[in-house]
This record gives C-alpha cells, structure tokens and sequence, in this order.
C-alpha cells in the first residue's frame, strides 16, 4: 500500500514533545524554495529542474498552482477510505541550504510545524521519512544525513492521504507546508512538562518540571533553584487566569542548553459538578477560531495571531476554542501572555462520513485508533506547557467512535490537570462536559435546569444518562455569524449567565474564510470556480471581514459579554461579572448631551467592587438633575475606561458604558397651509405631488421619485435559513414580497390634506396591502402613513401562510448629490432589532457610501435605528431634514434593494446615479437561522397594520463661513 493511503500515522519521525525556545542552534528553511505541482503522484524522487518557486510556508494554490477548494461537510473526492483518487496533487518542494560551520557535530533534527496533508522528505537525496496529520509537528532525525556546507532538502506533498479523511472540518482545503520548517540541532534537553498548579485557600504553589534528569530548574523572580521532577512549594504565588495573565519566566538548564519557558500558576478543576479554575467556576465568553488570512490561508504571520488576541481582548473575549485543530504553537504563546482561556482541539473531523450514514467513521474503527491517538499525542505533547489550555479536545463532529475512549483514556492519563471535552457524541461517555451546538432559547434554558429531553443515545443506559445530566454545560458553537447576524446574543447571554451549569460559550466563528487570490478584488468562495460540490459562502461566517476589520457582529458581541454592568441612571449601579479581579483597573466617566451634543462631563468615583459583587453610586447632580425644559433630548452616557495602558489595549479603552434617556422632548409639529391644486400636479408645503402616480416629484426643489410603501429586503444569510432550509425568506417570496407591484386608488385633497390611497400587492397573489399616505404642510410637510393588510396572509388552501414582513416604510428616491448623512439616533454602526445593544444614542455623521457595511455576499446591511431626526445633503450643505415620531430606521444606498438581492460579490454592485432612501417603522431582526435559530417571535414584524409619522423639512446651504462637521 501506497505510504500516503496506509493507515500509518508516519515513519521516521521523533516521539512528540513541547514547542521549546531553546539556546541550541537552529536554522530556519522557511522561504523561497523551487516548485513544481504534478496533477497525480509521480514516481521517483523529486528532481528539481526547470521549477517555479513558491513561498514556505504557504499554500500553493494561494500562489498561482491549481486551485483552493471549500467544502463544508462533503469530501471533495468519493468515500472509500483510506483511498485516494488518481487526480491527487502533488507538490514538490525543493531547497539548497548552507550548514552553518558551528553547526553541532552530536546531530540534527528537522522541524515541520504543518503540512497539509501527507508528506515525504529527503535530505541530500534520502529519504528521512513520512508524516500525516496537518496540523500537527514532525520531527525528523536528519544528523547522519547532512554534510557540511550545502545540502538539499526535498519535500513531497500529497493533498490527499488516509490523513484527509480525519480532516474533513468546515474550512478550505489548502494543501502545502503552510508552517514553519526549522533545522535544530538535536536537544539535549528533548522535553519539558511543567506542573505549576495553585492553591486558592493559602495563595500557595507547587511548580514540579519533568525534563532531562539532570537538569535544574530556576525561576529567579521566586527564587527558585529546583532538580528536575522534584516539587518546589511556593509559599506565595500570583496565579495565572485569563483575566490576570501572571507568567514567570524559567529556565531549565543542562550543560550546552538552556530552554526558556514561561510559567504560570494555575489549577483547574471540575468541583461538584463545575468546572473551576483557582477555585471560581470559570465563565467563557468565547469564540471559535479558524486559522484564516485572506491572502495566505492558513499560513498565518505570527503579527496577525497578536492581532487575533489582541482584537478578542479589546471585544471583552476571555475564551477560544480552537477550531478545529491545534493552532500555530504561537498563538498559545500570546493566549498565555495576554490572557485567553482555551480550548486546544485536535485534528480530527470525519464529518463527511454523514454521507454514508457514518458507515465506515474511522472513529469507530479500531483500525484507525493508531492515527487518532497519534494525532491527539502531538497535540497534547506539543501545548501541554500552556497555562491558558484548560481543556483537550478530541475532535469536532465525528460522531460517536469507539477511538474516542482510547483517546480520552490516554489524554487523562497522560495530562490529569486538564479536562476532557467532545462534543459529538450524545452520551458525554468520554466528555468532562455536556455540550451541544446552536441549541433554541428553549431548549438552552431546559439545559440550565437539568430539565432537558433525555438524548436517544442514553435512553436506554440509565448510567449514562445520570453522568450525562450531571455535567456542566459548554455552549460549542452558537450565533452563527454568517452574513449580516447574528441576532438575538443578548438573549443567548442572559440564559448563559442565569444557570450555573452553562458555563459560557463560543460563538461561531471568528473570521470570514473569505480568500484574495493574486490580482482579484473580490473575495472567493464556494462554487465561484464552476465546481460541482461546494459549501458556497457557508464559511463567511465571522466576526471579523477576512481583511481582520470588525463586522458588526463583534461590537455588538462585546457589549452583551460586557464584564462590568452599569445600570441607573441614579443610583448607578456597578455590577463587577469578572471572576478574579476588581474594578480598579477601570475609570467611569460620565457624560450629559443634547441631541447628542455634550453640555457636561465628569468622572465618578467608584469604591473597589471584588468580583461577583456591586456597588451604588450617588451620581453629581449636574449629571442626573434637569434644570431647565429643554426642546432638546438629554441623554446620560457612563462609560468605564481602561485606567491604564494594558498589554492589548491602551489607557481610556472602553470596557463596558450605559446610557440613560433623562427627558424626551416632544417633536415640534409641522405648521399646515393649503393645498393647492394645480391640475396634474398638487402642491403641500415644499412638495410637488403628480396626479398620475400619487408620487412626490420635488422635494424642496430636488428632484425625487416616492416615497412608496416598502415591504421588502435584500435576504440576508440568517433570513434564507441552511441550505435554504429553515430560512423566512422562502416564506416572503412564497407571499410575493419580492414582487410588489404599486397601484394608486386615490388621490383627493381633503381640506389642507393630501390623502393618496394605494395598493400594495404581489404579482400573482390576492394578499396585498392598503397604504393610505395623508400630507400635510406650509414650508415643510407632514407625512402619515397607513399600512393595512389585506387578503389570506394566514394562507389558504391553496397559497401559502406568510406571518412576517422583512420591514414596513417608505422608499425615496434621491439626487446623488445628497450624500451627506447626519443623524442623531443610535449609531455609529448598523442595528437590527435582536442586534442592536452596540448601538449608542448620539450624533453621527457619515456618507451613503459609508453607511454600507461591506459583507463579503452582497445583502440587507447599513440600518440605523432609533433615529430621532436624520439630514441628508450636498456639498454646500444644503438638502433635506427628517423627524420621525415615533424614531424611525434609516438605511440609504446608491443601489436599489433588486441590486443588492442580485449581488454574489461586492464587484457585482455598480453604484447608480441615485441615492435610494428607505425610511422604515421597523424590520424583521435577523436571528442566526444560517445554522440555528431564526429570530425569537419578539423580534419579528408580524403582518399587521402600521402607522407612522415623518417630517420632512428643508436645510439650507451652510453660510459659506462655516465648516462642514
Ligand atoms: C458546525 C461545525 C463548524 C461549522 C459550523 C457552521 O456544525 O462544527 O465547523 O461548520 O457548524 O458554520
């Protein structure tokens, strides 16, 4: 059997063992190395000769060879393990490199921290060995295969191998050496596993390091000159968490090296059925983290891993899940020196295997336990020093195996400090915690009462079942991100932070998997290369743009995982959720405005608040207290601020804010003249009305078509549901939302009233909606709208039930020259009715273009919400004013909502010569239905009737003197 087909997990290579920053000399190959791709697997070694080049790490088919491919759960080749099919690529990597004179005689290892998916390497023509299992190290012993000066290394990569069906994870297929590739001399110290746990009740530690039996451990900082294996007790420690991220830097030394580690102090633990870490149940506000750069796949810079961290840091993230496999060993580094509790998942999934009914899952075939165990070894051998690891994963869905035992068995033995956690399988047998992905609100609440249905799987093991409901509960995944969402992480959170068994979550998923190839402009995704089987954009599903530019989802996310709460307004109330630390990190600060401008600011003192508990402040009068009436709305914003530069953020960070509406002031009425008649055209205040269509044609001048009844949005992902399954937007377009056709019925003038009587209706259907729109007006105008359904939207016999619009308003159509957004209402960024607590009331000023929110598949985006009053103008100032009462949302683009609807990628927008103004009452929220939950019935716009209000007035050109804001 071919080596890249057997079930071996590889030949060759060194027992596993930790990351190690050691003084031995080592000699980094990453770089430019020669290229060449064969369609299928070649014979013979490679024989570099008229190659290309190709940079290491990376991935060649992000640098011009072949292409990437994205599946979600299908295997993009048939199901018949461990075979291959014939159209294998294969890419040779070849390389001179020079020795270094003082290179150590006693011998050499070569280090590969992922290659994806199976290799072979030779160095100076032999062969060293063979690896599988991408995202994991080898090590090769090379000493006795290298010669002085120049020598060559060859690399032979196969994309496919036995190793990819355990690698079937929602992501791209990226083959190639997409990791570090290092020469080290051979250690002398080949291992270290330190034990640095603490004790709560006396603030003690106990630090024992198993390594080299000669070796001597120190850690200046505690004066500690220890053997090696021999436990140290220190009378007094600062512990490690992930809020106060406390690394003591080590030594461990024997004659001709020296390893540096950094060591923290901590003891994690399940405590009656909680899972503790320093004594304190541990709460995680956590993400799942893909490794994803948009240009280099998977071959990530280790600035863009800080980046990651520090971006989870400043959004108020204390946890990462590490889907679905071991990260670049860096980026545990920085989780351990800025403070993140993780999950360290192994390279496991077999999720393809759905597609034989799991006939065949190498997880349930002992066959395969050797390259399961082989796998979860090097991770846990290779993370095992990081204090911010808490719990091993065994894999992401793949079902229930009998290999997981194995897994687990030798996991707990090998590292009993650490939990065990697997999601997959419906009796927990092998898992240290229950857990399930993209639950209902429902059916999370049951699990925080111990309520839940009893799964099929132990229906019949009452043992089981009673383990089962006696563990703590981790949230996996959830929110799936995808597109404009998710909606509704309020709710999640509330239900998350009510029960003590939920001990946190992770939402999916971090980063959009969008790629960049050279020279494009849009962002690929499935089925943009004309393959038959693709997972489509299903893994543009993040928090982040894939250019790491947070998407609204993650501003929105930190303020509901806010760890400190404020709420008042007088007394304010400081509620500290953190677990370890208090609140003398922070500044309050307080701030009063008037239609979003600040009249007063100040800051509060707050006495020290320990973790879990709160304290009441009296606020200073001239924050709370309204002297006089005013026409304008006061708004009290308290914001708790960094107090200091931290590792991940500077002084004056926000952490956590509040805002308190003190007065609402009424809106000013609009002053009412005559209408007057012109025959084809009708006159009210400054607008110029055609008989014909009952449309609005000037505005204060402007030209302008509306505005029209609108029902209608560009479907979001969350809106068309998995697959098109579960989504409301087959149920809009079954109601014929997307086909509105307008009808005038009437148009009089009744006194100084213009009242234009429409029907709102879909071509083909007998549902429709009665708009009565009633102006009035002198300089300015007064708009009423009506909205009154009629017809079986409650479905028939024969036509559908449709119980919801996307959202009720009008739609403007304006010159581009108005393109000067001002608004005071909540902002600065989009808001939707389940995602909109980031979401502050102020005056915010932005272009039409600014206000769209680049999703990388084109759909409904950009609403502002709450919008007491919004201007729209040109470059001199001058354009149009509008009030709304009750608020109103706003949402204005250069594209009709038919555009957007159209678009598969950003480059499919062209911008037309028109702004398009939606002025809604409301909209539909979003949910994560992609993959979960649509939005809760709260959040949904029944169809109903409607009315609203709007005042549009004029706003002159600005004095020529004064500058634009
Ligand atoms: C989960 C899976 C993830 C991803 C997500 C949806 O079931 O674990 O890898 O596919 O769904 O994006």
């Amino acid at each position: 059997m071919r080596y890249f087909e057997d079930l071996t997990p590889s030949t060759g290579t060194r027992e596993p063992r930790a990351w190690l920053k050691s003084s031995r000399p080592r000699l980094s190959l990453n770089g430019r190395w020669q290229f060449k791709l064969w369609e299928t697997v070649p014979d013979g070694p490679p024989r570099p000769d008229g190659w290309g080049e190709l940079e290491v790490p990376g991935h060649w088919v992000l640098q011009g060879h072949d292409r990437p491919r994205y599946t979600n759960t299908a295997f993009p080749f048939p199901i018949d393990p461990p075979y291959t099919p014939d159209a294998n690529p294969t890419g040779d990597h070849f390389r001179w490199f020079d020795l270094p004179d003082d290179w150590p005689a006693d011998g050499a290892v070569l280090r590969f921290e992922g290659v994806d998916s199976c290799f072979k390497v030779w160095v100076n023509g032999v062969e060293a060995g063979t690896a599988k299992g991408s995202r994991l190290p080898s090590e090769f012993t090379v000493g006795h295969l290298l010669r002085p000066g120049r020598n060559s290394l060859a690399v032979r990569v196969h994309q496919w191998s036995s190793g990819s069906y355990l690698e079937d994870q929602d992501m791209w297929w990226l083959p190639g050496i997409f990791r570090d590739v290092t020469l080290l001399a051979r250690p002398l110290i080949d291992d270290v596993f330190v034990h640095a746990s603490y004790d709560h009740l006396t603030g003690s530690g106990i630090l024992r390091v198993e390594t080299a039996p000669d070796a001597v451990v120190r850690v200046p900082e505690l004066g500690i000159v220890a053997e090696a294996g021999v436990p140290v007790t220190v009378p007094v420690v600062e512990p490690w968490s992930a809020e106060l991220p406390r690394l003591y830097d080590a030594t461990v030394e024997v004659p001709g090296e020296t390893v540096e580690l950094r060591i923290g102090f901590r003891t994690v633990a399940m405590v009656d059925g909680v899972f503790t870490a320093n004594g304190q149940p541990l709460f995680f506000r956590g993400v799942n983290r893909h490794e994803h750069d948009e240009r280099r796949g998977r071959a990530m810079t280790v600035e863009a891993m800080r980046e990651d961290v520090v971006l989870m840091k400043q959004h108020n993230i204390n946890a990462v899940r590490t889907a679905h496999y071991p990260p670049h060993p860096a980026f545990l580094d920085l989780c351990d020196e800025l403070g993140l509790w993780v999950i360290d998942e192994c390279d496991i999934e077999t999720h393809g295997f759905i597609y034989t009914d799991w006939r065949g899952n190498p997880a349930d075939d002992p066959a395969w336990a050797p390259m399961m165990l082989d796998r979860m070894r090097r991770m846990v051998e290779r993370d095992k020093n990081h204090p911010s690891v808490v719990i091993w994963s065994l894999a992401n869905e793949s079902h229930r195996g009998r290999n997981f035992g194995e897994l687990a068995a030798w996991t707990r033995e090998r590292d009993p400090g650490r939990a065990v956690f697997y999601e997959r399988d419906r009796t927990y047998e092998f898992s240290d915690f229950y857990s399930l992905m993209y639950p209902p609100l429902e059916d999370l609440e049951a699990i925080g009462t111990r309520t839940e249905d009893v799964p099929d799987e132990t229906a019949e093991h009452p043992e089981l079942e009673a383990r089962r409901r006696a563990l703590p509960f981790i949230l996996a995944e959830y929110a799936h991100a995808m597109g404009n969402g998710p909606g509704g992480l309020a709710d999640y959170q509330r239900i998350l932070e009510r029960y003590p068994r939920l001990q946190g979550g992770f939402l999916w998923e971090w980063i959009d998997h969008g790629l960049l190839l050279p020279g494009a402009t849009d962002h690929v995704y499935g089925g943009d290369f004309g393959e038959k089987l693709h997972g489509a954009n299903f893994c543009i599903d993040g928090l982040l743009f894939p250019n790491r530019t947070p998407s609204p989802g993650l501003p929105e996310y930190k303020k509901v995982l806010e760890p400190v709460r404020l709420a008042g307004p007088n007394p304010l109330v400081v509620h500290n959720h953190r677990t370890f630390s208090g609140v003398d990190d922070l500044e309050f600060l307080w701030s009063l405005t008037e239609d979003g401008v600040e009249v007063d600011a100040g800051r509060l003192e707050v006495p020290a608040v320990g973790p879990g508990e709160s304290t009441e402040i009296r606020l200073p009068a001239q924050a709370s207290a309204l002297s006089a009436p005013s026409s304008l709305e006061r708004v009290l914003t308290v914001r708790a601020v960094l107090a200091k530069d931290e590792a991940w953020a500077t002084a004056g960070h926000e952490v956590a804010w509040a805002q308190f509406v003190l007065d609402s002031p009424v809106v000013p009425g609009v002053a009412v003249g005559p209408v007057v008649d012109g025959g084809e055209v009708v006159r009210v205040g400054g607008g110029v009305f055609d008989r014909r269509t009952g449309r609005l044609v000037r505005l204060f001048g402007q030209r302008v078509d509306g505005p029209a009844v609108d029902l209608w949005r560009a479907p979001t992902d969350n809106d068309n549901g998995q697959g098109g399954r579960n989504g409301v937007t087959q149920e809009w377009r079954a109601a014929g939302l997307d086909r509105l056709v307008h009808r005038v019925d009437g148009f009089d003038v009744m006194g100084d009233e213009l009242v234009v009587r429409a029907r709102v209706a879909p071509e083909g259907l007998g549902v429709g909606v009665r708009a009565t729109y009633r102006w009035s007006g002198e300089d300015e105008l007064r708009l009423t709208v009506d909205v009154e359904p009629e017809g079986e939207w409650g479905g028939t016999a024969v036509t559908p039930r449709c119980g919801s619009w996307p959202r009720v308003g009008v739609r403007l159509v304006l010159p581009r020259v108005l393109e000067n957004v001002r608004w005071y209402g909540r902002g600065p960024g989009e808001a939707y009715a389940d995602s909109r607590e980031a979401a502050r009331i102020g005056l915010y000023t932005r272009t039409v273009d600014e206000l769209q929110t680049p999703y990388v598949v084109p759909q409904e985006n950009g609403a502002r919400v709450d919008v007491r009053w919004a201007e729209l103008t040109d470059a001199e100032g001058k354009g149009l004013r509008v009030t709304g009462a009750p608020h109103f949302q706003l949402t204005a683009r250069r594209s009709t909502t038919e555009d957007l609807e159209a678009a598969r990628h950003r480059s499919d927008l062209t911008p037309r010569d028109h702004i398009y103004l939606n002025l809604d009452l409301a909209q539909t929220g979003l949910g994560s239905a992609s993959c979960g939950p649509a939005a809760t019935s709260d959040h949904v716009l029944d169809v109903a009737s409607y009315s609203f209000t709007l005042h549009l007035r004029p706003v002159p050109p600005r004095d020529p003197g004064t500058e634009a804001d």
